[in-house]
């Protein structure tokens, strides 16, 4: 059996969890910055950071607290070493160096997004595993819009990314024109209409390049310019007009779930998938987990709403099944970070 710290300080969130066996969450602790960046509406890396310092200790002591477990029971001590804001990064690497240098137990540095992956594997019946591969995935988040073929553990190519803002990003901007606050995402699916809405936005038209790429800078413009003529931008939070904004988070919704569904049906074909896995912040929305089930006749894995958003167990999911394909882990204590770290390149 294999119990490993999974250490997540890549954004704006400091996460730690205890993991078993790469699948059974033992403890899964969260402390939240949201109240700390929502009145700027949006991360200020430097307020991340100096949170991060603030939180790092004592989520980690909760997560051990929680799990009944001691530091010298751990197997490994996993950490997000990238990519994310290097003020952010600095933080959770340094202190799961100084518990590995201080335990002797063995330290190893994950990438954000393959972490996003492995929340996949992080449910009680193991579906990704039985499923086999290759595997579609989709890391949606803040900062990234990736599509990448997983040909086993540890193994991406990357198919397609976007070209300007993250899925996330696009959400969080939308959010913010419609005056809905920070992070834009949950409130946008929150307020938008259950029905289709009238207020659409059409696909970006790609007349070269690769066509499993993304691109959500323009429907950033076009709901801006959209609130303008209707008169509701800026956004009068005493006198909101409330259907009207529905309807155009409803329309700008659709627009992102129908890009990113069609993209991922688009590459399952392609390179005959065995399944898809959504993965990273944007997976959490209701309307793209339910328009890819029933749009891919695949196996689709949508890790619960509260694992595809940063959290610590899906670094230790990641962990684990890296360990397990290496002869010796040795010592990484002299691990960098990587802000910029791409996966599948
Ligand atoms: O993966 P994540 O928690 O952090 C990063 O690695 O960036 O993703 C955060 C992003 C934010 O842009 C947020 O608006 C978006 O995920 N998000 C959502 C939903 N929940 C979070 N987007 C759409 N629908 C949601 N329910
Ligand atoms: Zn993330």
């Amino acid at each position: 059996m294999s119990r490993i710290l999974g250490i997540e300080s890549s954004c704006d969130e400091t996460a730690v969890s205890v993991v078993e066996d790469g699948k059974t969450i033992i403890s899964n602790v969260i402390a939240s910055q949201l109240d700390v960046h929502a009145p700027h509406g949006g991360i200020v890396p430097e307020l991340a950071s100096r949170q991060h310092v603030m939180n790092i200790a004592p989520t980690v002591l909760k997560a051990l607290s929680d799990a009944n477990v001691k530091l010298k029971d751990l197997d490994a001590i996993s950490v997000t070493n990238g990519p994310g804001l290097a003020g952010s990064l600095m933080i959770g690497v340094n202190f799961a160096k100084a518990l590995a240098a201080s335990t002797s137990v063995p330290l190893i540095g994950i990438n954000h997004l393959e972490g996003h992956i492995y929340a996949a594997w992080l449910d009680e019946v193991d579906p990704a595993n039985d499923i086999g591969f290759p595997l579609v995935c989709l890391v949606a988040s803040g900062g990234h819009t990736d599509l990448l073929l997983m040909e086993g553990h540890g193994h991406y190519r990357l198919l397609g990314k976007t070209r300007d803002d993250a899925a996330g990003e696009a959400f969080d901007k939308a959010a913010r024109v419609l005056g809905l606050g920070f992070p834009g995402g949950p409130a946008i699916q929150n307020i938008a209409p259950s029905t289709l809405s009238k207020e659409t936005f059409t696909q970006p038209h790609f007349k070269s390049g690769n066509a499993l790429d993304f691109s959500f800078s323009g429907l950033k413009t076009a709901i801006l310019n959209r609130a303008k003529t209707l008169g509701i931008y800026p956004p009068d939070l005493t006198n909101p007009s409330e259907s009207l904004i529905a309807d155009l988070a409803g329309g700008f919704q659709e627009a992102i779930v129908t890009s990113l569904v069609s993209r991922i049906s688009q590459a399952s074909q392609m390179f005959n998938a065995k399944g898809v896995i959504l993965g990273g912040g944007v997976a959490a929305n209701s309307l793209l987990r339910e328009r890819a089930k029933a749009t891919i006749d695949l196996p689709v894995i949508t890790p619960a709403p509260i694992l595809c958003t940063d959290n610590g167990a899906m670094i230790a999911a990641c962990a684990h099944h890296k360990i397990s394909s290496m002869a010796d882990l040795g010592s990484q204590l002299s691990i960098d970070i990587y802000p910029t770290w791409r996966l599948g390149i």
